[in-house]
């Protein structure tokens, strides 16, 4: 008898739920590599806590980018790894539900099965981001109701309509936190002339992040290196300062959420206009997000409880689907695709 098992291998965080027992890992989709013989040192929050701090002898470094994989086998050692801490291996391979971002090629679809597999898993099953994010905030997707949802990640926003267990219109794009991170360093460095790394812009993000001005208050600490002396300083941010490094990519999300609305067949958008749309993903929570969305489209906008949860928890509400998979006769449409 074996286990099955949800994955959603993400940009920023992997996370791993097992039915009966819950999310069982949650951590920095990070890797640190002894340069000198490729041995792992450390993976997930430890190799996290690495990051832009390893010598030249080791490499820490996310092996995802933009919701695909850039590093194969540092992927395939990743997941390996955070399995092991999970699942005895006495108890048998176990099936998986996997999720990947709407709209990547076959190609990149075949390297998360192959890392996936190559950490021990029989069989692996796909299910599109959007749909899991939905399952997991609470919607029905097989009704034949349309719903939209947008998953705000790291590396990618998915944003679908989804109705009768499919996907009627969605778009990914690779706006989201990362690309946040990145324009707040830029920012701290022409204001400031000052050089932070990725998890200091990250760590002001949450504390103080927001892209529509007033809707938060507060300073937050940020220390790195003056360009011009060298020598290290440190810098009290305000809240009222992040909104204009973080807006633009707030706005590209909510102008692509505005085109896939006005590619909604008209019965979907009835839908739609009653029940607004539903944000997840950790990105849904840089504050102020969701009123943009609701002064740009006029629909109610909710964030999903939980909302870095939703996908894994979606992925683990599919894991009833894996037997369904050689009976189409039974269930109706399947959100999840099988890939041996
Ligand atoms: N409280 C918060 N406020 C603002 N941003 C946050 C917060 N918590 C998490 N984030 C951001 O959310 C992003 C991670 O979200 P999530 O865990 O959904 O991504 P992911 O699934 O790993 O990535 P992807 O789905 O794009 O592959 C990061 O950019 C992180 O900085
Ligand atoms: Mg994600």
């Amino acid at each position: 008898m074996g286990l099955d098992v949800a994955i959603d291998l993400g940009t920023s965080r992997t996370r791993i739920f097992l039915p009966n027992k819950g999310i069982v890992i949650d951590e920095p989709s990070v890797i640190t590599v002894n340069l000198e013989n490729n041995n792992i040192m450390a993976v997930g929050k430890e190799a996290y806590m690495m990051l832009g701090r390893t010598s030249s002898r080791m490499d820490a470094v996310f092996p995802l980018n933009g919701g695909v994989i850039s590093d194969f086998g540092l992927v395939e050692a990743m997941i390996s790894t955070m399995m092991k801490r999970v699942v005895s291996s006495k108890i048998g391979m176990p099936r998986a539900v996997a999720c990947v971002p709407s709209d990547i090629t076959e190609v990149e679809k075949r390297a998360v099965v192959n890392a996936i597999s190559g950490a021990g898993i029989r069989k692996v099953c796909l299910i599109e981001e959007p749909v899991a994010a939905a399952m997991g905030a609470g919607i029905d997707i097989s009704s034949p109701h349309g719903s939209f949802v947008a998953d705000i990640g790291g590396g990618t926003t998915d944003m679908a309509v989804i109705s009768l267990s499919g996907i009627a219109v969605s778009r990914s794009i690779k706006q989201a936190g990362n690309v946040m991170d990145e324009e707040i360093i830029k920012y701290v460095k022409r204001q400031y002339n000052m050089l932070i790394g990725k998890r200091t812009a990250e760590e002001a993000k949450m504390k103080i992040g927001c892209v529509v001005p007033g809707i938060i208050t507060g300073r937050h600490r940020i220390k790195g290196r003056n360009l011009i002396t060298g020598m290290p300083m440190w810098v009290d941010l305000d809240a009222s300062e992040m909104v204009e490094p973080l807006r633009e990519t707030a706005e590209t999300i909510v102008s692509n959420i505005q085109d896939i609305l006005e590619e909604t067949p008209p019965e979907l958008i009835g839908d739609i206009y009653t029940d607004g749309i539903v944000l997840t993903g950790g990105g849904s929570q840089v504050a102020g997000i969701d009123t943009l969305i609701r002064i740009a489209t006029e629909l109610k906008v909710t964030i999903a409880e939980n909302p870095s949860d939703c996908v894994v928890l979606g992925c683990g509400q599919a894991i009833k689907y894996i037997d369904l998979l050689n009976k189409p006769d039974r269930g109706g449409i399947n959100p999840i695709t099988d890939h041996y």
